[in-house]
């Protein structure tokens, strides 16, 4: 037996790995070097603990995003990102809400000079910068900057009860964290000019018809469903997945042949890589494939 095998990470809970040693069946805690976080919870997710799990925790306030929030969310997807043997990460909320928006208390304040010369929000869009795919797993609310963080991750899951909206209209202001950009690359542009100019919410099977939402499940197993894609996605090589969400992305930055040209060369530099080479081979010799992740 693999001297690994022993050793079953039972469960994360808040700093602590619990970890079972399966010959002396003893539980033994570790401390994990993780932040000491007010607003997520982070878990490590999967049969083999390759999904990272990002809930956002500030139920009070409907999960708004304050500046705190978001900026455990960017370390947090960060640490994940750096982190070897996660494969995928999900963020989620709770039943009620995903996200009702950015903090409409925290901001009421602001002048537009602080907006400018503090680069406010500037650092929401840190998660975009991550190489591994993301995954939103939306229940309940997700305005405003709530759907604009949706938008921001790679895939996006919904409960049936989820509902998506873009309402900063109706308080005297517009998106700013990509609901005039993002949305309408989603949805095309009369749809998302619908939704930016009425503030209405569009249910889970709108966003789903829209092509926003990729599939709509019950609500309590939109995680576990979210965790399954997650697992799927992690079993490939992270690093083909990384090119291959690079690549789709460049569709959103390109004209089409910028975009295929970009893609031309991401493949080619597929063939840099043991994986690459372990994949095809794996499949020639009728087995399964084991990535490296090089
Ligand atoms: C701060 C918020 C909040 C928000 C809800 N809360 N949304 N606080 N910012 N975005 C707080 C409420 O003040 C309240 O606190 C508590 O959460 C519960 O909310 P209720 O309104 O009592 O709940 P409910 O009646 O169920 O209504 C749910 C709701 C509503 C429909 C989601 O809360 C709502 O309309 N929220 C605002 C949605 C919105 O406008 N989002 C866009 C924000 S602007 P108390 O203390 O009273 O109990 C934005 C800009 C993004 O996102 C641009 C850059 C990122």
């Amino acid at each position: 037996m693999a001297a690994r095998s022993l050793f079953k990470l039972v469960s994360t809970s808040s700093n602590k790995l619990i970890i079972q040693n399966s010959l002396l069946n003893n539980v033994k805690f570790y401390s994990v070097n993780a932040a000491n976080y007010e607003f997520i919870k982070v878990e490590k997710k999967g049969a083999n603990n390759n999904v990272g799990l990002i809930t956002l925790n500030r139920p009070k306030a409907l999960n708004a995003l304050c500046n705190q929030l978001m900026t455990e969310v960017g370390q947090a997807v960060e640490a994940f990102d750096k982190d070897k043997d996660v494969g995928a990460v999900i963020i989620t909320g709770s039943e009620k809400a995903f996200a009702a928006g950015a903090d409409i208390k925290e901001m009421e304040n602001n002048s537009y000079a602080q907006c400018v010369s503090g680069g406010f929000l500037d650092h929401w869009n840190k998660l975009t910068k991550a190489f591994k795919p993301i995954i939103a797993a939306v229940n309940g609310y997700a305005l405003g900057g709530g759907c604009e963080l949706a938008m921001m991750c790679d895939i996006i899951y919904a409960g049936e009860k989820a509902r998506f909206g873009q309402p900063e209209i109706l308080i005297g202001t517009i998106p700013g964290a990509g609901g005039t950009q993002r949305l309408p690359r989603y949805v095309g542009k009369s749809k998302a000019m619908e939704i930016v100019l009425t503030g209405n919410q569009i249910t889970a099977i709108e966003a789903e018809k829209m092509g926003l939402v990729s599939k709509v499940f019950p609500v309590e197993t939109v995680v576990e469903e979210a965790i399954k894609l997650g697992e799927k996605i992690a079993s490939n090589s992270h690093l083909i997945n990384g090119i291959c969400k690079e690549s789709v992305n460049a569709a959103y930055e390109t004209t089409l042949n910028q975009g295929l040209k970009f893609e031309k060369k991401a493949f080619y530099g597929t063939f840099a890589t043991q994986d690459r080479k372990e994949g095809m081979s794996a499949f020639i010799e009728k087995r399964k494939a084991n990535f490296k992740n090089e």
